[in-house]
């Protein structure tokens, strides 16, 4: 059993992990600064494990608070999860969104390694294959630059981490690239709390479905696809969760920088979100269709065989448990973590 930092571990993917971690016997440091996040999630994870945790309030990019944290823990590994992520912001103020991603990603590895830990796994996102490939996207397609500052800094840092392993080989890197994360814990204990007018297509919903907005709008219907709307690789949090067990198990016992796809490989269309959504919940989404989102792509879905091969990780969890544990979270919590 390992003693793991996660940074970022009071967040939405963070603290699935945490359960998931805990359940599985292993030590959590949670290293967050709750920007983005409720402490009130941890209590909940340790109320849902029956087992504590260690949390330390701080900020990856404050060096010494992070050298404080591996002299009082004897850590194994981390499990990086620590910044920011709404694309549309990170247009507006991009040099915020470099400092936390990118200057708080260099922090902590320069902090691992002054404490000789060298086992990381790292938040990367499918954004990193840019547009000029196809679905579905394998691991070794060549990657290109994403269409805004978010996705920039998920590139920037894979491309830092794979020269750090490459020049020092006690390096063990995973980077695990997510498709569409949703759903929540069975319990609806815990979930995605968006702050402000969510991004995502799946927050949209179950705000609408619990009335906190009047309608969805589905952004284009004349894309090349099956019904006219996007498709995206949806994939159960929990699964997600799950995903990041196995890889630190998987890097625990090998050197190198590895990166993983983690997505079902099944396109799911927008239109096909919202109305399995109403079926398996029994709730009506008013909807409108407007005109297409800046910078979508009609198709985007994974080839996840490496990460069955190789890390024996494989989703569990089907679109209707998706649909249903995104919205009992919602139901249960109408205002999140507030
Ligand atoms: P989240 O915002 O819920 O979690 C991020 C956590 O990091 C929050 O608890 C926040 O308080 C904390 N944090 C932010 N800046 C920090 C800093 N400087 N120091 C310490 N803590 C800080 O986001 P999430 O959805 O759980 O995403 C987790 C990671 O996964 C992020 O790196 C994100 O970019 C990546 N990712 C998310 C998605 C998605 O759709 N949710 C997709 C691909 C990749
Ligand atoms: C977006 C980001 C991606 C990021 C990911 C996770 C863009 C272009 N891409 O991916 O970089 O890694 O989130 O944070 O922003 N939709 C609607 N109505 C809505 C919201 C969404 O129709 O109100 C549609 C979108 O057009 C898209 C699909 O739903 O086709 C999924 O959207 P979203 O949840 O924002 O995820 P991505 O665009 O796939």
């Amino acid at each position: 059993m390992a003693k793991i930092l996660v940074t970022g571990g009071a967040g939405y993917i963070g603290s699935h992990t945490c359960v998931e971690l805990l359940n599985a016997g292993h030590e959590v440091i949670v290293f967050d600064n709750l920007s983005n996040s409720s402490e009130e999630a941890l209590r909940r994870v340790q109320k849902l494990t029956n087992k504590s945790l260690v949390f330390v309030q701080g900020d990856i990019r404050n060096q010494s608070e992070l050298d404080l944290v591996f002299q009082d823990h004897k850590i194994d590994a981390v499990i990086h999860f620590a910044g920011l992520k709404a694309v549309g912001e990170s247009q507006q103020i991009p040099l915020t969104y470099f400092d936390h991603n990118i200057t708080g990603s260099i922090q902590l590895i320069k902090a691992m390694e002054k404490a000789s830990v060298f086992t990381l796994v790292f938040s990367s996102s499918a954004t990193v294959y840019g547009e000029h490939s196809s679905s579905p996207y394998k691991e070794d397609f060549p990657l290109s630059m994403p269409n805004n500052n978010y996705g920039y800094t998920k590139l920037v840092i894979e491309q830092m981490l794979e020269k750090a392993a490459q020049a020092d080989v006690r390096w063990s890197i995973a980077l695990l690239r997510y498709f569409n994360p949703v759903g929540a814990h069975k319990s609806g204990e815990i979930g995605e709390d968006p702050q402000g007018t969510p991004n995502n297509l799946m927050p949209y919903v179950t705000q609408v479905a619990v009335g906190r907005r009047e309608k969805l709008s589905i952004f284009g219907h004349d894309y090349p696809t099956k019904d006219g709307t996007c498709e995206r690789d949806f994939i159960h949090v929990v699964d997600l969760a799950k995903a990041h067990v196995f890889a630190v198990i998987n890097r625990l016992k090998q050197t190198g920088c590895r990166a993983w796809n983690i997505g079902t490989g099944m396109p799911i269309s927008v239109l096909q979100i919202k109305e399995t959504f109403e079926k398996v919940n029994g709730v009506e989404i008013p909807t409108i269709f407007v005109e297409r989102r800046a910078g979508d792509l009609a198709a985007f879905y994974a080839d996840a065989t490496r990460a069955e091969q190789e890390l024996g990780w494989k989703p569990q969890y089907s679109l209707e448990d998706m649909l249903a544990d995104s919205w009992n979270w919602q139901k249960q919590n109408p205002n999140g973590y507030n």
